[in-house]
């Protein structure tokens, strides 16, 4: 059978993780998708930078959208970054080359996954984006096609791994908020630009695309109510801690009526609910659809390992021959949403 071929443009911490991924577990990869699948181009921006991974075998382009027109690739790996620019032409490229895209790109998909999500779908192409929202958590796919036989009422949870690390690790440690900041940031978990992930900006993001997978509504980031952790200081999280709550930045998406409302904030949350033991990197998500009741989700939400590995859980879906909607119904069927009160989320 033939090898399902990618090109893989972007090569920072989620990139490398592919590879590592790839040249790892080649024969399991190979069992599962029912066919080869190997990285054939690579595309970065310093060619001679170490990346601790061995990139001999892959051809190199400069430009990623030169990586998406290549005819010995077959899917656009999308780990770039960036609402626009480089990250988006290489996508809107691989679409109207014919090929699936697999993205880890929330900021793209939330300003621009409407008219991206029409293109993929009206050519029977794929446009996944599982790493996008919760790291290693496969929420997306739980969205589109585990609960696709239930109404969604709510989404909600905490979506942001970097928020989460800073306001625990203060917690536990006493240590001062730059100093978190900086070793999230070590870590692999944080935006290119910090103030993304502790201003809402990226949580909220996450929370725009999910609310689309589960209420068949239009991408609507502009209607998200955002406030990040940027203010929350160390006294803010000792008094919390003393009346027995924890601070969370908490996603809450709800519709209802055909009114749709989402909020990005920071919540007290009880210290001893599941919501207020999660540590880390952690994320968690709940969803509360009509037939299955309530439904919980959690895993690690940043880094190498878990982003990558839901990248290649996409591409083995891809190599599979599974192709779905890119929001779990057709694109041009999605509604645009109403904005609405829905009063306070159910504790959890
Ligand atoms: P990095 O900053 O580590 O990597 C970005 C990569 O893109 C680098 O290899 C960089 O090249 C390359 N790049 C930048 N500009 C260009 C360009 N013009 N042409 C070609 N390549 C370019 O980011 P991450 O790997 O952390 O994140 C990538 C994407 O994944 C982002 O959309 C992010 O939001 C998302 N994501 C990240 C997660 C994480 O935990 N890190 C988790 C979930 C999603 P060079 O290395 O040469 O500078
Ligand atoms: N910066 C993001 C986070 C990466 O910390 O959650 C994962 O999307």
């Amino acid at each position: 059978t033939s090898p399902l071929r990618l090109g893989l443009a972007g090569l920072g911490t989620v990139g490398t993780g592919i590879v590592r991924i790839v040249q790892t577990h080649a024969a399991l990869l190979e069992a599962r998708a029912g066919r080869p699948v190997e990285i054939t181009a690579i595309s970065a921006r310093s060619r001679s930078k170490d990346r601790g991974v061995d990139l001999s075998g892959y051809a190199w382009e400069d430009d990623p959208v030169a990586v998406a027109r290549r005819d010995d690739v077959d899917v656009l790996i999308e780990v770039i970054g960036g609402e626009d620019g480089p990250a988006k032409a290489a996508t809107e490229a691989a679409l109207a080359a014919g090929k699936h895209v697999v993205t880890a790109n929330k900021a793209m998909l939330a300003m621009h996954g409407q008219a991206l999500a029409e293109l993929a779908d009206a050519k029977g192409l794929a446009l996944r984006y599982e790493a996008a929202v919760a790291g290693g958590i496969p929420i997306v796919k739980a969205l589109t096609e585990g609960l696709a036989a239930n109404a969604i009422h709510r989404v909600m949870g905490v979506m942001n791994g970097t928020c989460n690390y800073i306001l625990t690790e203060m917690e536990s440690t006493g240590a001062d908020y730059a100093d978190v900041l900086a070793d999230a940031q070590a870590l692999g978990y944080a935006e290119a630009d910090p103030s993304v992930d502790v201003g809402g900006i990226d949580a909220a993001h996450k929370l725009a695309l999910l609310s689309a997978a589960a209420f068949g509504t239009r991408v609507d980031f502009g209607a998200v109510a955002i406030e990040g952790i940027d203010h929350i200081s160390l006294t803010d999280i000792e008094h919390a801690r003393d009346m027995g709550y924890r601070i969370k930045l908490l996603g809450v998406a709800t519709h209802r009526d055909g009114r749709l409302e989402q909020r990005m904030q920071p919540c007290l949350v009880p210290e001893a609910s599941p919501l207020g033991q999660l540590e880390g990197v952690t994320n968690m998500v709940v969803v509360e659809g009509d037939f299955v009741g309530q439904t919980v989700y959690q895993g690690p939400g940043a880094g190498e390992g878990p982003t990558a590995s839901a990248i290649m859980g996409d591409v083995v879906d891809i190599a599979r021959g599974l192709v779905i909607p890119v929001f779990g119904r057709p694109a041009a069927s999605l509604v645009a949403p109403v904005e609405g009160g829905s009063g306070p989320a159910s504790a959890f």
